[in-house]
């Protein structure tokens, strides 16, 4: 396993050693978590060094999982090693869809860039074209691994917006700091309506593990069994934290840079058609997103009261949204409700 103690790898190692599966657990830090049988063999290895992946390899294994390939570089290295490994499970994302019209994640900054997937979204959808940008190189990753599946079957799982414990950039902070800082409002651009559906690291996980036991070229949408809504998820942290708040629900798009945009804020949804991973695989999620929510929050929490501030404690988090938006403008809020909430929609 590449990437083994990020937030899917963590699960995924759980998973498979669980199922019976000797696992080798390979991260640049060499970590382990917690909840892992003392079994798992844990391992540093910079999957950028060749020499050492294929080290890790070693004389060879059943199943790779790699949470952390982007690219074609990425697809050439595990190709480079098929001699010696029954199959593959590759870590993708929904970023690499594009609507009807050629609009993406990528586009959304852009005047009618905002994408109008069909819904639900079936693997068929067309895909961005392969390039350097997030979903680009995921697509030039894809192609590369299907163009070679008679030599190394690989099962592409299309994450949806990850939730659970150990994430590093995760979305449920937004709510969750404004809980804990006693905020009142939620404010919700596109009336609160946004759905990017979600996908608990535990049902990435089954999908690996169910993956591991079927090996097939193909891709496969991984999401949880319900895409609640913007409003949903902020009522359901408010619930796990027992604060009510209220919510401000703006129509159209953000009414001001830092207000109103939540990371899951999109203008229409990306709900994933999950029927695939269910024929294919079998696939039954082991479980939901508010049945699952109180675990993550409280872990949320618990790094927040451990940490000077939110940056300090998520800097990927930090790095990921700071160059467009400021999660927690509370000023730039208050100053837009002072205002009657009322200026146009950007
Ligand atoms: N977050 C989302 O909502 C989302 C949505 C769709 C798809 N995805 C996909 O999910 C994958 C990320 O999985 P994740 O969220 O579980 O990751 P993560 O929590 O960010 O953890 C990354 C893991 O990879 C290891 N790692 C990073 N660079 C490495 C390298 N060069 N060599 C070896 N190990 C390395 C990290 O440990 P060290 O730092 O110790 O190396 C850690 O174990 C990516 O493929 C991403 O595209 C994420």
């Amino acid at each position: 396993m590449i990437g083994a103690t990020g937030q899917i790898g963590r699960a995924a190692v759980r998973a498979l050693a669980e199922d019976g599966w000797r696992v080798r657990a390979a991260s640049r830090g060499g970590g382990r978590d917690g909840s892992w049988p003392a079994s798992v063999e844990s391992v540093a290895v910079d999957r950028d060094d060749d020499a050492a992946v294929a080290a890790l390899i070693g004389d060879g294994c059943d199943v790779v999982l790699d949470c952390v390939a982007y690219g074609r570089a990425h697809a050439r290295q595990l190709l480079n090693l098929a001699d010696r490994v029954g199959s593959a499970v590759v870590i993708s994302t929904g970023a690499v869809y594009e609507d009807d019209q050629g609009r993406g994640f990528a586009t959304q900054d852009r005047p009618d860039g905002d994408p109008r997937y069909p819904v639900p979204l079936p693997e068929s959808q067309r895909t961005v074209p392969p390039g350097d940008g997030y979903g680009s190189r995921k697509v030039a990753l894809e192609r590369e691994l299907l163009g070679a599946g008679d030599r190394l079957p690989t099962t592409l799982l299309r994450a949806g917006a990850v939730h659970g414990p150990h994430c590093r950039t995760p979305r449920e902070l937004y709510f969750v700091k404004r809980a804990l800082d006693g905020r009142p409002v939620r404010i919700l651009a596109y009336g609160g309506r946004s759905r990017f559906h979600p996908v608990h690291v535990d049902n990435v996980a089954e999908l690996v593990r169910l993956a591991a036991h079927r090996p097939g070229s193909r891709v496969l949408n991984a999401g949880d069994p319900q895409a609640p809504t913007v409003a949903d998820i902020a009522a359901a942290v408010d619930a796990v934290l027992g604060v009510r708040s209220e919510l401000v629900l703006v129509d159209g798009g953000p009414p001001h840079p830092h207000v109103g945009s939540t990371p899951w804020s999109l203008a229409h949804p990306l709900v994933y058609d999950m029927s695939a991973a269910g024929r294919e695989l079998g696939y039954r999620p082991v479980t939901g997103y508010a049945e699952s929510l109180p675990a993550t929050v409280g872990w949320l929490a618990d790094r927040l009261a451990a940490a000077p501030d939110w940056r300090t404690a998520f800097p990927d988090m930090a790095a990921a949204y700071d160059p467009m938006t400021d999660l927690f403008d509370y000023a730039a809020e208050d100053a837009w409700l002072r205002d009657g909430g009322s200026s146009p929609a950007l």
